[in-house]
């Protein structure tokens, strides 16, 4: 079974009724990368998601992990994977400590490697204050980070995380993506949906683009942005005069203009040549730069372009 991925989807469709919410979604994890699952609202994040973690019968198509097959292997499946979903697996009654070693126990650890394991957690995420407190009376953001830990309590090879840090604010937000770097850096894989586009960009190895049941992009960060398109050069100028003649120099290459903070917007195709020929323009005229910066496009440009075609 030495194959060099750990999660492969081939062709997942699933209906609900007469509503078809997955329509033939493929796409692979590498072992020991993380893959982000991106999409908005509605996109079929949970629904993949599920069906990987054998929490919901699909209508057709090959799903496996670790080379197990989730239709016809579904404890072996679960033997290798963590979930955590939108929806938490804490018992409120239990202290944090408590769900933990419980859940330890579970998974068949010794009552001693489950402490150790419950300390290691609790300490990594920052729940040491609070561990011998009933879970129901934690704020929405701790009990994410203890639904996570919980998963996370029989290193599993495999994990899920279904936006994980939704709802989070921002110190959370990056306490958890610490621990999820931590996770990728012990080579675990990790399948992770979000709708943060930054997200997307700071964790993961490759990202898939879903909507509407259907992959619509797939790539790494940087192939996903150098397909929609080209850098800008942004020139700004020292006062009305001098943009505005440099604005008729350039009319002709301009693809955007604002004179409140007198910048000029150039698309570029070559960098170091487009940028040389408009310096030299600019010089030769002798029309001074202010500041000049070249400014990639954002995964926001590339998720924006997709979704909009789509509905097109
Ligand atoms: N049990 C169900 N019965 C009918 N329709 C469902 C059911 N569960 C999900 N759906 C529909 O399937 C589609 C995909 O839902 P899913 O939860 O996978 O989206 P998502 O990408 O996770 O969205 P979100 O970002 O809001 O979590 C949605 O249109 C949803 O309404
Ligand atoms: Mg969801």
């Amino acid at each position: 079974m030495a194959t060099s991925d750990a999660i492969v989807i081939k062709n997942l469709k699933k209906s609900y009724g007469k509503t078809s919410v997955l329509k033939g979604v493929s796409f692979r994890v590498k072992r020991g990368s993380m893959v982000a699952l991106l999409g908005p609202n509605g996109a079929g994040k949970t629904t993949t998601v599920r069906a990987l973690s054998t929490l919901l019968g699909y209508d057709s198509g090959t799903l496996t992990i670790d080379g197990y097959d989730v239709k016809t292997q579904p404890d072996e499946v679960r033997s290798v994977i963590g979930l955590t979903g939108q929806s938490a697996a804490v018992d409120e009654l239990l202290t944090g400590r408590e769900n933990l070693e419980m859940v330890g126990l579970l998974y068949r650890l010794t009552s001693r490697s489950a402490r150790q394991r419950a300390d290691e957690l609790l300490h990594d995420f920052d729940l040491v204050d609070a561990a011998d407190r009933p879970a129901k009376t934690y704020s929405g953001g701790m009990r994410r980070r203890l639904d996570l830990a919980v998963s996370l309590i029989a290193t599993p090879p495999v994990i899920f995380l279904d936006e994980p840090t939704t709802g989070l604010d921002p110190r959370s937000r990056l306490a958890m993506w610490k621990i999820i770097e931590k996770l990728k850096s012990q080579g675990t894989t990790i399948l992770l949906t979000t709708q943060y586009l930054e997200e997307a960009d700071q964790l993961a190895d490759r990202i898939v683009v879903i909507d509407h049941g259907k992959v619509i992009a797939e790539g790494t960060a940087k192939e996903l942005k150098s397909k929609i398109g080209n850098d800008r050069l942004e020139l700004t100028f020292d006062d009305i005069a001098t943009y505005d003649a440099a604005k008729k120099l350039l009319v002709s290459s301009l693809t955007g203009d604002d004179d409140k903070s007198l910048t000029v917007t150039i698309k570029i195709n070559d960098t170091n040549a487009d940028v040389r020929q408009v310096l030299s323009k600019l010089s030769r005229a002798k029309i001074n730069i202010a500041s000049m910066a070249i400014q990639k496009p954002t995964l926001d440009d590339v998720f924006l372009q997709l979704t909009d075609k789509k509905d097109s």
